[in-house]
């Protein structure tokens, strides 16, 4: 047999490894989905199909994020501290949309100064307003970048300050959307309806 022989045969090999790892994995995300979805209780196959997702916030700490999936969806809920707060109006200038003015990113209750029905808390998707990606939180104030914390997308480099206002000269060209959320009690969000959606 010649070394071009031993070659082809040695290509053979690889190719079939690599499809035969494609499929197991594909068999073994499809095997650990049908076990998620069917561990699923009524309630939350019901959430993942779309009802409304409470989230306890009475726990949360002052700067804490928390992640949930909403539709499908990640929402994020950030419960922003004093000083989050009081570095919102700090970087108007820079932000594409600084007063919400795009009407389909928020509802009408959230079209103002801190985006939110709570100045405190921020509930925004957690997709770049580009082209889908997950945002990663940056909370860290670095003055000398003029950066004062928000959430930052590693796909292309979109910016978005901690009210989910996106930066001026990045590729995202709205702010983060907020979906519709209301307090079911100070202690207790309900993302996914509002007092006028059902
Ligand atoms: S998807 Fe976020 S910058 Fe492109």
């Amino acid at each position: 047999m010649t070394d071009d022989d031993l070659d082809q045969i040695d290509r053979n090999r690889r190719h079939f490894l690599s499809i035969a790892t494609a499929v197991t994995g594909l068999v073994g995300a499809g095997f650990a989905m049908s076990t998620f979805l069917a561990s699923l209780k009524p309630s939350a196959r019901a959430q993942a199909l779309g009802a409304p997702v409470e989230v306890p916030i009475g726990m949360m700490e002052s700067g804490e994020l928390v992640r949930v999936l909403w539709r499908g969806r990640l929402v994020f809920v950030l419960r922003r501290s004093e000083e989050m707060l009081s570095n919102l109006g700090d970087n108007l200038d820079r932000l594409r949309d600084p007063n919400s003015e795009v009407v389909e990113q928020q509802p009408e209750y959230a079209a103002n100064a801190t985006r939110s029905v709570s100045r405190e808390f921020l509930v925004v998707e957690g997709s770049c307003t580009h082209l889908g990606c997950a945002p990663i939180e940056d909370f860290e104030l670095r003055p000398a970048e003029n950066w004062q914390g928000g959430f930052f997308c590693t796909c292309h480099g979109s910016k978005f300050d901690l009210a989910g206002r996106v930066y001026d000269g990045v590729p995202a060209p709205t702010n983060l959307r907020v979906p519709p959320h209301r307090f079911v009690r100070d202690d207790l969000i309900l993302i996914g309806q509002d007092t006028g959606v059902t």
